[in-house]
């Protein structure tokens, strides 16, 4: 594991280490992967204008919402990447303090992972047509501990992703629903999962359903999945407690904007009144540092920690973790930025301001 120096290194090792058809589920976008691209590209487009002579002896990377700027993004299955699944992610993310936002299509019930350490969860949900399945997960996960729930309003649809039309993907049962609805798929042509989502997510919903969703649970609601300052001012009107600016990355709608690229559209009309996060792309604490210089109170990452999962299982998780809260330990330094507060819209320079 020494050996392994940056994020990406795990991508490889994830290869290596899964069957073709579950490694191309992780890794792969909507379509042509424009979108894919660009989320990580559109970072490296982003440079510095780091200040000198601060005293950086002591990084302080701690936040007064979160508690700390980088979270895990959910994501589905882990028990595909690895034998022990989310309860590995699980036990990495509290023993790095980060908090774990657990996919509602996990493979290990939101029980199972409460109860295996003592990480702070919030629990992603999708509405299923039957509202009530839904209702049920999130009285369960306000039960068993969960902080907070983050409603993905990006997937009325399953996105094409070819390689899982051709690699037939499966769907597995997903233990949270045993008794409530069946998810296998096992597919004689295209995506099992596009074939369940199909049958199961609820394309009618809409902005008036957050109401339904506060009227079952008293926990704070996030939503995930939105791009356009028109869709953060209706979260803001829908007294949603905050959003998370993401394109599922990059595998709902092909060809939708890089995130890191309309993240300030959405933080100018949200003038503070709620957190906004940022997923997408995030693979260095350069990113990190990024997003946050452009107003995202914290980043979520969801490949490298699929892929660290699917190498080294918990452990491969744990280093993930560390790498980017090192890579934007050092960030802040040579920044001239000892805190979080320090970090400022002028430390860093877009394309766009570059072009003029
Ligand atoms: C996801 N994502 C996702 N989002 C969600 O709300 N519920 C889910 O179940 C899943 N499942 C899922 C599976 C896999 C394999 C991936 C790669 C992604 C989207 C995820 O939360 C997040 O938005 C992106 O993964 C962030 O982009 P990066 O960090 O992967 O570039």
């Amino acid at each position: 594991m020494d050996q392994i120096v940056n994020v990406d290194e795990f991508q490889e090792l994830a290869k290596q280490a899964l069957p073709k058809m579950y490694f191309d589920f992780y890794n792969g976008g909507a379509e042509d992967q424009h979108t894919l691209k660009e989320n990580v590209e559109a970072f490296r487009r982003i440079i510095f204008r780091p200040r000198v002579l601060v005293d950086v002896s002591k990084i302080d990377m701690s936040t007064k919402i979160l508690g700390f700027p980088i979270m895990i993004a959910p994501t589905a299955m882990h028990k595909l990447a690895h034998p022990e699944g989310e309860i590995a992610t699980a036990k990495a993310a509290a023993a790095s303090n980060t908090i774990m936002i657990v996919s509602f299509m996990s493979t290990c019930t939101i029980e199972e992972v409460a109860s295996s350490c003592n990480a702070v969860r919030f629990l992603q949900i999708y509405v299923y047509k039957k509202r009530d399945v839904t209702a049920q997960i999130v009285r369960r996960a306000e039960k068993a501990g969960f902080k907070a729930i983050v409603l993905t309003v990006d997937v009325p649809k399953l996105g094409r992703r070819e390689a899982d039309i051709k690699n037939k993907m499966i769907s597995p049962q997903l233990k949270n629903f045993e008794g409530l609805v069946s998810t296998e798929v096992r597919p004689n042509e295209g995506s099992g999962v596009e074939a369940f989502a199909a049958s199961t997510f609820d394309a009618s919903l809409s902005w008036k359903d957050i109401e339904w969703l506060r009227s079952i649970t008293k926990l704070p609601i996030l939503v995930k999945g939105l791009l356009t300052r028109e869709d953060a001012l209706k979260a803001v009107e829908a007294g949603v407690d905050g959003i998370v600016v993401s394109n599922h990355g990059a595998r709902q709608l092909d060809y939708s904007p890089a995130t890191i690229t309309v993240l300030e559209e959405v933080v100018h009309v949200v003038r503070g009144r709620i957190p906004v996060l940022l997923d997408g792309g995030v693979r260095r604490g350069t990113d990190v540092f990024k997003a946050l210089a452009l107003g995202a109170q914290a980043v979520l990452i969801g490949r490298p920690i699929v892929y660290g999962l699917a190498a080294k299982g918990e452990d491969g998780v744990k280093k993930v973790i560390e790498m980017l809260k090192n890579e934007f330990e050092i960030t802040m330094a040579l920044s001239g930025c000892p805190t979080i507060d320090d970090i400022t819209r002028n430390h860093v320079r877009t394309e766009k301001e570059r072009l003029h």
